[in-house]
């Protein structure tokens, strides 16, 4: 399962950065919700993969929807997380892969082939990145701390937008980043880099592979009131788990989805 998934996010991976290099047309699927024939052709290859090796298997996938076989597995795919960074030529966007059974994501890959960097987790066996494990940040404090969030694609029609959180946030900590592709925010947390992230109404595809890595890599996910996480809950809370009560104090003061 564990060579299968690798195997195939690598080979996902190498498409998106052909289309990367060539330069792809893009169209609309809401006013600033972009896709690509990069994202379609990667979701299909990597659906067929699946198809192919495991035909009894369920499936998710951002452009595919779901495949239901009634399994206890089921792949969650995120064919290009960061489409806006992409066809704008910014090399920032990964495949994100989880793999669950019954519920639970125990494998989990996310492949920026920009930079080479292949993060992996394995329930019980940690999080690596290009082989060498991950560890959470240490920082303790939330006014030394660097956060990552994303902005929903309704944010110019919808109230809550996560504008209030991110001034909240910005006055809270050391500063605050958007890089656009929800599945590597949280594989930063998981590397060390970020020490906390926070987006609402994000989909199973942008967190199954990013959950994973964070908590085997030692930190804490959630949702905005510290509940478990789950995939279609509307809120993500992922930190070192240090600062994790302080920065849900601060979601607290903003407006949230009511899912
Ligand atoms: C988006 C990215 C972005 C996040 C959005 C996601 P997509 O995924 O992860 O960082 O803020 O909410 O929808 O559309 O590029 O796959
Ligand atoms: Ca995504
Ligand atoms: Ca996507």
């Amino acid at each position: 399962m564990k060579s299968f998934l690798i195997d195939t996010a690598r080979v996902a991976g190498a498409r998106l950065l052909e289309f990367f290099d060539k330069g792809v047309d893009v169209s609309f699927k809401g006013t600033v919700d972009l896709v690509t024939e990069a994202d379609r052709t990667v979701e299909e290859l990597v659906v067929g993969q699946i198809r192919q090796q495991f035909p009894d298997h369920d499936v998710l996938g951002e452009e595919t929807g779901a495949l239901d076989r009634g399994s206890a597995q089921r792949w969650v795919i995120d064919p290009l997380d960061g489409t806006t960074n992409f066809a704008h030529g910014f090399p920032w966007f990964a495949v994100s892969i989880g793999f669950e059974v019954e519920g639970t994501v125990v494998l989990g890959v996310i492949y920026n082939p920009c930079s080479g960097e292949f993060f992996l987790a394995e329930q019980g066996a940690g999080a690596t990145l290009n082989g060498r494990p991950l560890q959470v940040s240490a920082t303790s404090r939330l006014d030394q701390s660097l956060l990552a969030t994303g902005f929903p694609y309704d944010r110019k029609t919808s109230l809550v937008n996560n504008y209030d959180h991110f001034v909240n946030f910005q006055q809270a900590a050391r500063a605050c980043r958007r890089p656009g592709a929800a599945s590597l925010d949280l594989a930063c947390v998981a590397a060390g880099r970020f020490d906390g992230f926070w987006e609402m109404k994000l989909k199973p595809w942008d967190l199954a592979a990013g959950v994973l890595l964070v908590a085997e890599a030692g930190g804490e996910i959630s949702d905005f009131d510290g509940l478990p996480m789950r995939l279609d809950r509307q809120e993500c809370l992922a930190s070192n788990g240090l600062i994790h009560r302080e920065m849900q104090t601060v979601l607290a003061q903003g407006k949230r989805p009511s899912a």
